[in-house]
């Protein structure tokens, strides 16, 4: 199973692999200092909500092993600061730097080498934490969709192995799927602009032979009327108190289409995703990015020159079309605000 990045301890180098260059080429990027990992975010040469925050997380962690000689606490400060700047909408990055952050704090007295060894041990943690997250979820969700004939489910952006520490949200679903023995097809959404579904989603899917199939974004609803599909699966980036979630631009058509249809819509996701801070989806922070993206394909312009553009990177899916958020702590229903504090409990008992 593809990995979006490797922690090489003995080095201290986190690899990144290149997502930008997929499918066509596989090229790795050697991050040796903080800076380096938050422009692999800012450029998304590693995107994808949990695999931000873990990348943010050995960051933090090469901030220490190769900082200067400012206190420990003003380090780490510029290093959230920073990171958290990169990419606002995928609260998986606060959630990273807040263990971070927690991890650190008892270690004033500590010597230099230790800190580094706690922090390296924490940034460990959250990354096998989220690789379980979703084999759970993924084992959750796929009991969401009983049956014996070929389960057909719909996905959006990339909710893979490749936006993860392994294995996937959305996809980690798919995957429980097709290891209970049970045949699975899926159709991806190209997910313009940055075509995340064309390029990383199809190539994912293939590569594990699990049968994908592509579609404009345009041809959702199409799809979706002709009757036959059992479930939209998506991931998140950020999911409020309410349930209202935040995912890639896109995502709020499709849950509207599959209402209408009679689709059951499910978001998957680690709990590390849901921001109990955020009460409604209307307060989620949503990342607007440059209008290259818009007005090129693959480098080459296809608009006129100087056309005015708007390119909101996310959006979001009220919880009223929502049918169940799946994490590993359970799968949350309708009212989300009682059923995700129910879950979030969890967590202190
Ligand atoms: O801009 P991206 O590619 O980082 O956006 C990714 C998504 O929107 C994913 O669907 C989301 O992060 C969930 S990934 C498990």
């Amino acid at each position: 199973m593809v990995r979006p990045f490797l922690w090489d301890s003995e080095r201290k180098v986190l690899h990144v692999l290149d997502q930008r260059r997929l499918p066509s080429e596989t090229v790795w990027i050697e991050c040796a200092d903080a800076h380096a990992v938050g422009d692999a975010i800012r450029e998304m040469a590693i995107r994808g909500a949990p695999a931000i925050g873990i990348a943010a997380a050995y960051a933090v962690v090469l901030g220490f092993a190769r900082g200067g000689g400012d206190s420990p606490v003003s380090r780490f400060e510029d290093l959230a600061a920073a990171l958290l700047n990169t990419r606002p909408t995928a609260v998986n990055l606060r959630a990273a730097i807040a263990c971070m952050r927690a991890r650190l704090e008892p270690l004033a007295t500590a010597s230099a080498a230790e800190r580094v060894r706690a922090l390296e041990a924490e940034a460990d943690r959250i990354a096998a934490e989220d690789l379980r997250a979703n084999h759970r979820l993924g084992a959750l969700g796929a009991s969401l969709l009983p049956g014996e004939g070929p389960a057909r489910v719909l996905t959006h952006c990339n909710a893979g192995s490749l936006a993860t520490s392994g294995y996937g949200t959305a996809l980690g679903i798919v995957r429980a799927l097709a290891e209970s023995g049970r045949e699975v097809e899926v159709f991806a959404s190209e997910t313009r602009p940055y075509l995340q579904g064309a390029r990383l989603t199809a190539w994912e899917l293939m590569a594990d032979g699990i049968p994908v199939t592509l579609v404009t974004d345009g041809m959702v609803g199409s799809l979706l009327a002709a009757g036959d599909m059992d479930a939209v699966v998506v991931g998140a980036d950020r999911i409020a108190a309410n349930g209202d979630s935040a995912n890639k631009i896109g995502t709020y058509q499709a849950a509207v289409l599959a209402k209408e249809h009679g689709v059951p819509f499910l978001v998957a996701a680690p709990f590390s995703s849901v921001d109990l801070e955020t009460p409604t989806g209307a307060e989620i922070p949503i990342e607007e990015r440059g209008p290259e993206e818009v007005v090129e394909i693959a480098g080459r312009r296809i608009a006129p020159e100087g056309v005015p553009v708007w390119n909101p990177a996310f959006d979001v899916t009220p919880a009223r079309y929502i049918t169940a958020i799946v994490t590993e702590r359970g799968v949350a229903r309708p009212p989300f605000g009682a059923s995700l504090a129910r879950l979030a409990g969890l967590q202190r008992q």
